[in-house]
């Protein structure tokens, strides 16, 4: 385990000083959909990173969001966020960071999420802890939602069919604010740090999350679906709490979500 949580911190510090190079150049734009950007660093930074984790790990699978990956048959697959916060770099908004989960068998075992810019290097594994920078991290004791700050963010393609404005509007009114900072990565290990209470999110994909469930689980938080349900690598709705508010929580959103049911039968 000690040896993948190396190699996937030596490659996160790589790809982020590709990031940091980058971030005082001019950007290079382009789209993969209306709103959904990848520029020249979100590139040169998956290359970096594949290929040291072939290198160090020829057998193993590895899903990058750029494509850039390779399936094997092997039960261990990274998941690969070159840049996680791609709208941030492109407007200069310093928010950003380098995502790397490694999954077994379909449990996230390892997750390393790197902020290159002000050097905050969050780090887990299954069974031995969260740490940032090297010091051991934990989710918040605040209890309850009315006294919570809490997280999410609105994926950047379907964005019309995405019912999460709802939520952020009943949410708002019920915390002490929530946050939409542009790199889901970055919410997950602020969670798992006690930063934020709570996060949230629909359209989520695995190299979003893998690295920030294992990190919020390590630091005694719960993952789970807006229901309660189990959360698994894949799923694209995800609630991430501090465990105390989890129930709170879980309560509002199925209240709102009925009432979006029922607003949709009523038009
Ligand atoms: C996006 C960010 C954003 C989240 C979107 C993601 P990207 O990732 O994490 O916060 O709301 O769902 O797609 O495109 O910057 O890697
Ligand atoms: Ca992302
Ligand atoms: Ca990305």
């Amino acid at each position: 385990m000690n040896s993948f949580l190396e190699v996937a911190i030596e490659t996160a510090q790589e790809a982020g000083a590709i990031l940091v190079a980058e971030f005082s150049r001019p950007v290079n734009i382009s789209y993969k959909g209306e709103v959904d950007l990848v520029t020249q660093a979100d590139k040169r930074s998956e290359e970096a990173i594949v290929t040291r984790l072939r290198n160090h790990f020829p057998k193993h699978s590895i899903v990058a969001e750029e494509g850039g990956g390779q399936e094997t048959d092997s039960p261990f697959r990274w998941h690969v966020d070159p840049l996680d916060g791609t709208t941030n770099f492109a407007h200069g908004y310093p928010c950003f960071a380098v995502s790397l989960g490694l999954e077994e068998a379909g449990e996230p075992i390892v997750g390393v999420i790197y902020q290159p810019l002000t050097g905050e290097l969050f780090t887990a594994a299954k069974g031995e802890g969260a740490y940032l920078n090297q010091k051991k991290i934990s989710v918040s004791r605040i209890e309850t939602l009315a006294t919570s700050l809490l997280c999410t963010g609105f994926p950047s393609n379907k964005r019309a069919q995405n019912p999460n404005i709802q939520y952020y509007s009943d949410f708002t009114l019920r915390s002490h604010g929530v946050r939409r900072d542009g790199s889901a990565a970055m919410d997950l290990a602020s969670v798992a740090c006690g930063r934020f209470e709570a996060f949230w999110e629909f359209g989520l994909r695995t190299w979003d999350a893998a690295a920030g469930i294992v990190l919020v689980r390590e630091a005694g938080g719960t993952v789970t679906h807006f229901d309660g349900q189990p959360y698994r690598l894949g799923d694209r709705e995800i609630m991430a709490t501090n465990g105390l508010i989890h129930q709170e929580m879980k309560e509002v959103a199925m209240s709102i979500s009925e009432r979006i049911e029922y607003k949709a039968q009523h038009p």
